[in-house]
This record gives structure tokens, C-alpha cells and sequence, in this order.
């Protein structure tokens, strides 16, 4: 195990250490409560075995739940909690979630409603996990009515970040997961780029370590974790998620800047940089999908969750992001087109 960078989420009482680093996973029984006895792991089948940690002298099992969005429901919540109350799982034990940020999701969630709440520690397998999912407290499923609509701010008691996991990421995944690291270049103004990749990850999750410390409930600056988010749910809606959610975001982030540059808030070389994070530094090359038309986007947009009577965006600025509303719509149409023109 090579230079694991610790991070601490600091919550007072709640606080915890994420470890960033090749081998990681070898710290995550000391993240577990001292005197638990049985450990639940919760993992998908697809991700190699090898990423489960060993557990010295506790009962282990392994709990596989399905892969893709349609298993993240309540009905694999049900399954788990029975199959943790059949095998004798107490308060006083522990749930491992073992993937990417469906299984962190799903097992904390699990976690967060077990007996009331059990300790949880999550062990990240794709970088989108890493960098977002597995940190910060938010878990939850989705019902026929909406992602995510069900679910609870449960903390974890510690975060593994293991880099040799991403050996094995399929590559899709990969640069979804990039496409929101693209973001954390713009909610910092500072040259991540420069960083080696572990320690741009690190710092990644120490940026949304800052964040969650600042307003674990999302009611302000987290928001900010959203940064071109409103233009990307609206693509993943207009191609009824054809487009992945990190692509998606690749190109929100552009048009956040495009956005931004329309309504006076940043120059044409600030917009020159998110494209050269975009593009060059992270090889992002996402066409706008074919078929989805300007009206539907401003329709969907409307709708985004960060709208409350008018379309809202975090927008950057000089002195960095702010969350803004009343937004004028011919400022979103001439954003829209430029963005139209320069991805050609
Ligand atoms: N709680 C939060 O704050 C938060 C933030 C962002 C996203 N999310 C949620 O995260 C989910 C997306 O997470 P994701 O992008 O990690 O996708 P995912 O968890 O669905 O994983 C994508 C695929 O990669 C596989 N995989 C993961 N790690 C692997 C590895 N190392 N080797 C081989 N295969 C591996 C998975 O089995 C799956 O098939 C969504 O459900 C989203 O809502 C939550």
C-alpha cells in the first residue's frame, strides 16, 4: 500500500476519514466499530471480490444486489434488511458497501434504516463514488415517481477511495466519473491539473468535505456539487438517458460557462478554460446528442429541482460560484447557441 492520502469530513462527533490510495481497502477494519462481531457486505457481482476487505475474527457475508438504476429500489432495501435480520445483524454491527455509487446509495441507505440506523463504511470502487457518491452522507432509492425520492443524510464511519478498483472500471464509467471531476476545477479556483491523479482525487474529496461540513443538509453551498447539472438532467431527459450522467454533466459545465458569459458574470478566456479542463485535460469530446431540440432542453431545464419560479443555475463569476435565479430566457437561448456552435 503506496501513499494514502487521508481526507476528514469534519462533523463534529459524526467526522470521518476517507483514505485515497492504491490499496487502501486494507484500512477499511479499522474504520469498522471495535466491537462489532458481524460485518454485512453489500456489493454487485460484476465487481471483482478482490475490493472486498478482510475482516479479521467477525462473521462476514456477502449481499449481491442487482446492477443498473432498476434495482435501486425499496425492494432491494427489504431484501437486505431481511436477509441482515435472518443472519442476526445488531446495532451493535456493521454494513460494508463494497462498488460504485449505486452500492454506496443502496447499502447506506440499508445502513440508515436497519434497527434504526447501523454503522456503515463505504469502500469505493468507481470514481464517481469516490469523488461524490460515497462521501457526504446522502443515500437514498428510486421510486416509479422519480430518482432518488426516498432516502436519508446518513453519515458513514469511514470512506476507503481504493485506486487500484479503477484498474478494472469499465471505461465508460471512467469518464463519467471525469466529466464530474471536470466540475471540482470550477467549484475551486485552483489548478487541479497540476496534481497527480490519487492526489487530485484526494482533493477532490476533500473539496466535498468542505462543502458537506459547510451545509450537510443542502440547504446552500452544496448546491454548488451541482455545477452544470441543470443542462445535463435536461439531456439525460431528452434522450431518455441514452446519454450517461457524467457525459451529460462533461457538457452542462460548458454551458454553464457559456451561460454565464451571456449574462456579463465571466470573460471569453474564463470560458476558453472550462473547455480546455473539458476537452483537454480530461479528453471529454461529448457531442451535443443529436435529436434533443432547444425547446425541449428549456422545457426540461424549467423543471430541473433547482428551479423554484424561474430557471435557476450555479453560475461561475470572479469570485467564484453563486446559485442564480431569474434567469432570463433569451440569455438560456443565445447561451444555448453558442454552445451549439463551438461543439460544432
Ligand atoms: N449520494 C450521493 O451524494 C450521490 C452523488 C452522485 C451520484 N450518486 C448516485 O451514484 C450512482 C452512480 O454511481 P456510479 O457512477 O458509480 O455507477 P454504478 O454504481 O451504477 O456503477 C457503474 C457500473 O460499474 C460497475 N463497477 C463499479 N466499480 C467497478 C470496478 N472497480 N470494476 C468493475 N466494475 C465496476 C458497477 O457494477 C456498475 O455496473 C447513481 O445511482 C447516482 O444517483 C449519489
Amino acid at each position: 500500500m503506496n501513499d494514502v492520502v487521508e481526507v476528514v469530513v469534519p462533523l463534529g462527533e459524526r467526522s470521518y476519514t476517507v483514505a485515497v490510495g492504491h490499496g487502501a481497502r486494507t484500512l477499511a477494519s479499522s474504520m469498522i466499530p471495535e466491537h462489532s462481531r458481524r460485518v454485512a457486505v453489500v456489493t454487485q457481482a460484476g465487481i471483482p471480490d478482490i475490493y472486498i476487505p478482510q475482516f479479521e475474527g467477525r462473521a462476514v457475508s456477502v449481499h449481491i444486489i442487482g446492477d443498473g438504476e432498476a434495482h435501486k429500489s425499496l425492494a432491494t432495501i427489504e431484501r437486505l434488511c431481511s436477509e441482515f435480520a435472518r443472519e442476526g445483524l445488531t446495532r451493535g454491527d456493521v454494513v460494508v458497501a463494497v462498488g460504485g455509487g449505486m452500492v454506496t446509495d443502496v447499502a447506506g441507505f440499508a445502513a440508515a434504516s436497519y434497527h434504526r440506523g447501523i454503522p456503515v463504511v463505504h469502500v469505493a470502487t468507481s470514481l464517481l463514488a469516490m469523488i461524490d457518491a460515497a462521501v457526504g452522507g446522502k443515500t437514498g432509492v428510486n421510486i416509479p415517481e422519480g430518482k432518488n425520492l426516498v432516502g436519508a443524510f446518513w453519515q458513514p464511519h469511514g470512506v476507503i477511495c481504493e485506486l487500484d478498483a479503477l484498474a478494472t472500471l469499465p471505461e465508460r464509467e471512467m469518464r463519467c466519473g471525469l466529466g464530474e471531476m471536470a466540475k471540482y476545477h470550477f467549484i475551486v479556483r485552483e489548478d487541479l491539473d497540476e496534481l497527480p491523479f490519487n492526489e487530485r482525487v484526494a482533493r477532490c474529496v476533500g473539496i466535498k468535505a468542505e462543502i458537506v461540513a459547510a451545509d450537510e443538509r443542502e440547504g446552500g453551498v452544496r448546491a454548488f456539487l451541482n455545477y452544470g447539472h441543470t443542462l445535463a438532467h435536461a439531456l439525460e431527459i431528452g434522450t431518455d438517458f441514452e446519454i450517461a450522467h457524467g457525459e451529460a454533466v462533461s457538457i452542462g459545465v460548458l454551458y454553464a460557462a457559456h451561460l454565464a458569459e451571456a449574462m456579463g458574470r465571466i470573460d471569453a478566456e474564463r470560458v476558453d478554460e472550462h473547455y480546455r479542463v473539458v476537452h483537454e485535460v480530461y479528453s471529454l469530446r461529448n457531442p451535443l446528442p443529436t435529436g434533443v431540440t432547444v425547446e425541449r432542453l428549456i422545457e426540461d431545464m424549467g423543471r430541473d429541482k433547482k428551479a423554484i419560479d424561474s430557471l435557476t443555475f450555479v453560475l461561475d463569476s470572479a469570485n467564484g460560484l453563486d446559485v442564480v435565479s431569474g434567469i432570463q430566457e433569451h440569455d438560456v437561448r443565445s447561451a444555448l447557441d453558442a454552445l451549439v456552435q463551438r461543439l460544432g
